[in-house]
């Protein structure tokens, strides 16, 4: 079986890596064998504490409370910056490659760490306290390291949007968490057109009665509309701010950022994320997971509107000291081989992108990856989605030139930090799995009575245990939180995907179990697409599904019931779309809309979206009993008509 193919640990990796095969499974069982022990040293080992905790750790899950070292205290910013002063102070810390290849930037860990002084000092004049939730809605500018840095050094809990959102998504947001402040940007390139980040930002912030300041940070430096008495400029303010800025002492159990996800209900959630536990676990994969070693050149893709931005694009990199690249483009401006073009340009060594960016480059072909040279390349690593092993193959061999161990990590905002990945030296490779987990974490499959299976097999993917980089509630609705995640099947934290353990313990993601949606590796729910539509005045009724797409891995097909009396038209779909844009973001826009005369119900009203998922996916053979369906002629239809799109 293709999938089976297995690429052993590479000798002269395994040479100079933190842990070889047998390193990773001694360290492994003592995690689990004694892991108040284990999580006590590796929390001195990578942050500077200001006070011992107390206690490691400290848990119920059927009430979702998780704590880890509790009374103990740190601040992040310090972890990130000052402590990194004395030995690398000149040393690069974010290096910036603009959307144009002529633009770019260094910083150093000092010159980044006086702009955080800075930066905290202007938080400050505008009244911002710790706690206080504070709104970033930045493209990947050098900035967005800044701003974050300073809510982390005075202890103010940030909430980062998507630079992609609509500007009601972003109201959301705001409203959600009850910000006072947002830092837009004026404008951002991307693929070398304009975003108009402050215009959405104006917009969302006119219907935000609490918002008090607009910070604008002057990137492109057009001419923008202003709002004086509320808009603040980030230049004018950065040259009036103090210098120096004594980091907040925080608990390891104070708020640090909240962040929001779809999930298979209702609006977008926001995941609350904790200190000591966060830095500690994003820090320590960072390491151990890419093999980071010093003088090492890291680059992540990933935006720092997503989880994977914010773990591995500043706070892991930067608590370890790295140098960490910020890329604000995309894969394909101005040509195909952007990527490579990057990593030759900088020597990146490390490289951390998602299947779609993959896939997409593939598509392609070679051509584009073979002039360059890719030589400084060490360890490539993969996240957002399971990656097909054809990409993968593709990825190792194109791009690695067979020479780098590709790490599939599987993860999720809500756990803060990788969970089951290979380790460079450690791990034999199969391509589409993610194999192992990590330190500490303790993966399980539940059927769907939940009980646990022994063994290889599939089910339904959970965590039997807590591990530091874990969510801690959902800000504002704990009872979301313990629903979730541990109200299914009590005693686990439940993940939302399925997976597959092979003979030799290896995990294979096989996607999620709910309603959620991975549209290029963007997690989308399928209740707010679905909102999105219904609230055209000439739509009835809507339903969306995923279905598989070549490039983004799960395309949006959406199943539109319309009003009597209305056709379906065009113009009518170009409408609904514009709705979905303004709504959520272009990112949610369907890729095929059906018009649907009625949608497959059971009798009690349900929608059958098993079967919606077959039609969408042309796979009409085995649609399973739709007996139970209060008027099975509805299927007939829609096979029809999907056979004419
Ligand atoms: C999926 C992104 C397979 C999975 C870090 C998960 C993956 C969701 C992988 C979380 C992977 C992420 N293999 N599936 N390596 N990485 N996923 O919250 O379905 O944006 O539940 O976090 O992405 O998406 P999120």
């Amino acid at each position: 079986m293709s999938d089976e193919r297995i690429y052993p640990v590479k000798p002269e990796i395994a040479a100079s890596a933190h842990f070889n095969t047998e390193g990773y499974r001694q360290l492994y069982e003592q995690s689990i064998n004694e892991p108040e022990i284990f999580w006590a040293e590796q929390a001195g080992a990578f942050l500077d504490w200001q006070h011992p905790w107390q206690e490691v750790l400290s848990y119920d899950y059927p009430k979702g409370e998780i704590a880890w070292f509790k009374g103990g205290q740190l601040n992040v910013s310090a972890n990130c910056l000052d402590r990194h002063l004395s030995l690398r102070g000149d040393q690069i810390a974010i290096i910036w490659e603009g959307d144009d290849p002529d633009q770019q930037q260094q910083l150093t860990y000092r010159e980044l760490y006086h702009q955080v002084c800075k930066f905290a000092n202007v938080l400050k004049a505008q009244g911002v306290q710790k706690g206080d939730r504070v709104c970033i809605y930045l493209p990947m500018i050098t900035e967005a390291a800044v701003v974050i840095l300073a809510c982390a050094r005075i202890g103010a809990v940030h909430s980062i949007v998507f630079g992609g959102f609509s500007a009601d998504a972003l109201r959301d947001r705001i409203l959600d968490a009850d910000c006072r402040v947002l830092i837009c940007a004026d404008e951002s390139y991307r693929g070398g057109k304009i975003v108009h980040s402050k215009l959405n930002a104006d917009k969302a912030a006119a219907q935000c009665p609490n918002l008090q300041t607009l910070i604008v940070i002057e990137h492109t430096g057009h001419e923008i509309p202003w709002q004086a008495g509320r808009d603040i400029s980030y230049r004018q303010a950065m040259q009036a701010a103090a210098a120096e800025c004594p980091a907040e002492v925080m608990d390891a159990e104070d708020p640090l950022f909240i962040l929001y996800t779809s999930g298979s209900t209702g609006k977008p959630k926001g995941v609350l994320h904790t200190t000591g536990g966060y830095l500690l676990y994003a820090a320590m994969t960072h390491k151990y997971v890419f093999d980071y070693q010093e003088g090492d050149i890291y680059w992540c893709t990933a935006d720092i509107g997503w989880i994977t931005g914010h773990s591995y694009v500043l706070y892991g990199p930067l608590c370890n000291g790295a140098t960490s690249l910020m890329f604000e483009g995309v894969p394909t401006y101005p040509s195909p081989d952007r990527f490579w073009q990057v990593i030759d340009k900088h020597q990146v060594s490390i490289f951390y992108t998602a299947p779609t960016a993959i896939r997409a480059l593939m598509a392609h072909g070679e051509a584009h990856v073979g002039h360059t040279s890719r030589q400084s390349l060490r360890i490539l690593g993969s996240v957002g989605e399971p990656i097909n092993p054809e990409a993968w193959e593709w990825y190792y061999q194109v791009v690695g030139n067979s020479r780098c161990p590709i790490v599939d990590t599987w993860w999720q905002t809500e756990t803060g930090g990788i969970l089951i990945t290979p380790l460079p030296g450690a791990t034999d490779l199969k391509p589409g799995s993610a194999t192992l987990p990590f330190f500490g974490v303790q993966p399980a499959l539940l059927d769907h009575d939940g009980q646990i299976l022994e063994g290889p097999g599939e089910g339904i993917l959970v965590l039997s245990h807590p591990w530091p980089g874990q969510a801690r509630t959902i800000y504002g609705d704990h009872a979301r939180f313990v629903d979730t995640y541990f109200g299914k099947y009590p005693g686990y934290y439940l993940a939302g995907d399925g997976a597959r353990r092979d003979a030799d313990g290896y995990y294979w993601i096989t996607g999620r179990i709910d309603d959620v949606l991975n549209v290029s590796g963007h997690r989308l729910g399928t209740a707010e697409i679905e909102s999105a539509l219904v609230l055209h005045k000439d739509v009835a009724e809507a339903a969306v599904v995923g279905f598989p797409h070549p490039i983004k891995g799960q395309g949006i097909y959406a199943y539109v019931t319309l009003n009597v009396g209305v056709t379906g038209t065009d113009a009518l779909k170009k409408e609904l779309a514009v709705l979905v844009k303004e709504e959520i973001s272009a990112i949610a826009l369907p890729d095929i809309m059906q018009w649907a005369a009625g949608l497959p119900k059971t009798r009690s009203g349900k929608i059958m979206r098993r079967i919606l998922r077959k039609i969408a996916a042309n796979d009409f053979d085995n649609l399973g009993d739709i007996s139970t369906l209060a008027d099975p002629a509805v299927v007939e239809d829609l096979i029809a008509h999907r056979l004419h799109l």
